[in-house]
């Protein structure tokens, strides 16, 4: 991708390059986030300045639509179809395939006779002299040293600040002693989360599948990869718990491919019509709205579950992805340990069960002092970067856990001797939910922090970090324009990223005299010279 992006916009690629090529851009985008479907609208812009023709307006998928992204999706689709089929209809012999009948399966799943006697149980690394640093395909496990709830007891968030060693994993040193392999604020872990025990074992009964029973795994076409790190053989309960997505809100795919494997009249007659277009409001009132999961999908569809075959595993249920979390320690004052603050995600829907997220519940359960705790994780850049002049001065925002990214960059700050470090941070009670309370206040008596708070829960009126902000104009206005400052932002991103950008370009009017539009131009500025930088998520 990246490659192609910098080909694609190479300035000097002639504006006729693409003058014989019909293109259509399909964007999978959030509206909860500022920059929606940025690239899909970019890249559709791109390719018509290059003399390509659209055959349709770019499409702008939403995750945030009440309906799930494929209602703004299948129309669109089905305009391609019209569009593409009629001058370039398939070959005969190529249609497509009936439906109600299934597709071939991607892989072919053969059970074993026997359990067999060497088994390769672990592929991930567990410390000591590793091939190069942790990734994807070779995780480090992790000893968890500490998972510690952060929040009062009358908080509503259990909060937990969770601590790894990460000893002989190759990023366990800082990268100012010279070793190429580290992380450095602003950097994400990478969490490989497992699913609970009692949810394995319900999936397994309500299949029919023997926990214990080993199996070896084919792909049935060129192209097809087995999931990474998956052993061969391996047992049907270690793909259940570590690989398939049981937990997961099962899109339109799934119900359309479970109708075809199903025998039973009745639920395939249930299943076809939620997986049709008609039946997508019934889809959403069912399944999207009260995200109710793979697993309880297939527990309402017992007949139908317990004759899927084993080869179609695959296919239906995706694979767990691995879960990213700011990193909120420094190497520079935590060697050998990384540090993350994890909000634990428990809400509640029409269904009785809470839904429950699955990585942070997978950690919150997990007891170091019970006995040794493994955890599958790697490192990656993260979206922040840190100013790498010493001088320049940073004012970061963070209320809730959206000060992780900041404890690590203002920990590496200090211990280089940094100055100029502003934090305005923001929380319901100061003794529920002011995370690291002691270590700000010390650094501030120090010297070597600005700490402000704002308590929301405190007084009569809410008071948020942008109130703050706006109180403290004069000071974020001259360290912004006369010291070159740079102003990141992490948290949730319902409201408060819109919040904190209209207080700031209301201090660039007040403070810096600058009309509407120069301070909204001022603003853009300094995002497009990385001056000013979110890490937000929904
Ligand atoms: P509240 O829950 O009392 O509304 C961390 O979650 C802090 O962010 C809490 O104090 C929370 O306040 C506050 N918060 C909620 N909405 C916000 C917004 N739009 N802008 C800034 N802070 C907000």
């Amino acid at each position: 991708m990246k490659n192609f992006w910098r080909f694609i916009f190479r300035r000097n690629l002639p504006s006729t390059s693409l003058c014989q090529m019909d293109f259509a851009v399909l964007g999978l985008g959030d509206s909860s986030y500022a920059k929606f479907n940025f690239v899909a609208k970019k890249l559709h812009r791109r390719l018509l300045q290059l003399g390509g023709s659209a055959l349709l307006p770019v499409c702008l998928g939403d995750d945030q639509h009440e309906l799930g992204p494929d209602a703004t999706i299948d129309p669109w689709l089905h305009d391609l179809w019209e569009k593409v089929l009629g001058p370039h209809p398939l070959p005969l012999d190529l249609s497509l395939t009936p439906p109600g009948v299934p597709w071939p399966s991607k892989f072919t799943l053969k059970f074993l006779q026997e359990v067999p006697s060497t088994c390769s149980e672990e592929l991930c690394v567990t410390g000591t002299d590793p091939q190069g640093p942790p990734s994807e395909l070779q995780p480090f496990l992790a000893p968890m040293v500490t998972n510690q709830r952060v929040t009062g007891p009358s908080h509503f968030q259990d909060v937990r600040l969770i601590e790894f060693d990460i000893t002989g994993s190759g990023v366990s040193f800082p990268r100012a002693l010279g070793v190429p392999h580290s992380f450095v604020a602003g950097d994400v872990v990478l969490i490989q989360p497992e699913n609970t025990a009692s949810h394995v074992q319900q999936f397994c009964q309500v299949l029919g599948l023997d926990p214990d029973q080993h199996f070896t795994l084919q792909p049935r076409e060129l192209g097809v990869l087995c999931p990474a790190r998956l052993p061969q053989p391996c047992s049907i309960q270690r793909l259940v718990s570590q690989y398939l997505d049981i937990a997961s809100v099962p899109r339109r795919s799934f119900f359309e491919l479970l109708a075809c494997l199903s025998c039973h009249e009745l639920e395939r007659e249930k299943l076809l019509e939620l997986s049709s277009a008609q039946g997508q409001e019934d889809l959403c009132e069912y399944c999207t709205r009260p995200r109710r999961t793979v697993l309880e999908v297939l527990c309402d569809f017992p007949h139908t579950a317990g004759a899927i075959p084993p080869d179609y595993l695959l296919d239906l249920i995706p694979l767990i992805r691995p879960r990213a979390f700011s990193i909120a320690s420094s190497l520079l004052a935590h060697p050998s340990r990384l540090q993350i603050l994890v909000a634990v995600v428990q809400y509640q829907t029409r269904l009785k069960e809470p839904r429950r997220g699955l990585c942070s519940n997978w950690l919150a359960s997990l007891d170091p002092g019970q006995g040794p705790v493994r955890v599958p994780l790697w490192v990656r850049p993260g979206g922040l970067t840190f100013p790498k002049t010493p001088d320049t001065p940073v004012i970061v925002v963070g209320p809730g856990t959206g000060v992780a990214p900041f404890r690590a960059a203002i920990q590496e700050r200090v211990a280089q001797g940094e100055a100029g470090n502003v934090l305005f941070f923001g929380c319901r009670q100061r003794d529920q939910d002011f995370y690291w309370e002691a270590e700000w206040t010390e650094l501030q008596t120090r010297g070597c922090l600005t700490l402000v708070t704002a308590f929301s829960r405190e007084q009569e009126q809410k008071v948020y970090v942008q109130h703050r902000l706006r109180e403290l104009g004069p000071l974020v206005w001259g360290l912004l324009d006369l010291r070159g400052a740079h102003f990141y932002l992490a948290g949730n991103a319902k409201y408060m990223p819109a919040d904190v950008s209209d207080a700031l370009t209301s201090i660039f009017q007040e403070e810096g005299g600058l009309s509407g539009p120069a301070a909204a131009a001022y603003l853009a500025r300094l995002q497009r010279t990385l001056r000013f930088q979110t890490e937000t998520w929904a």
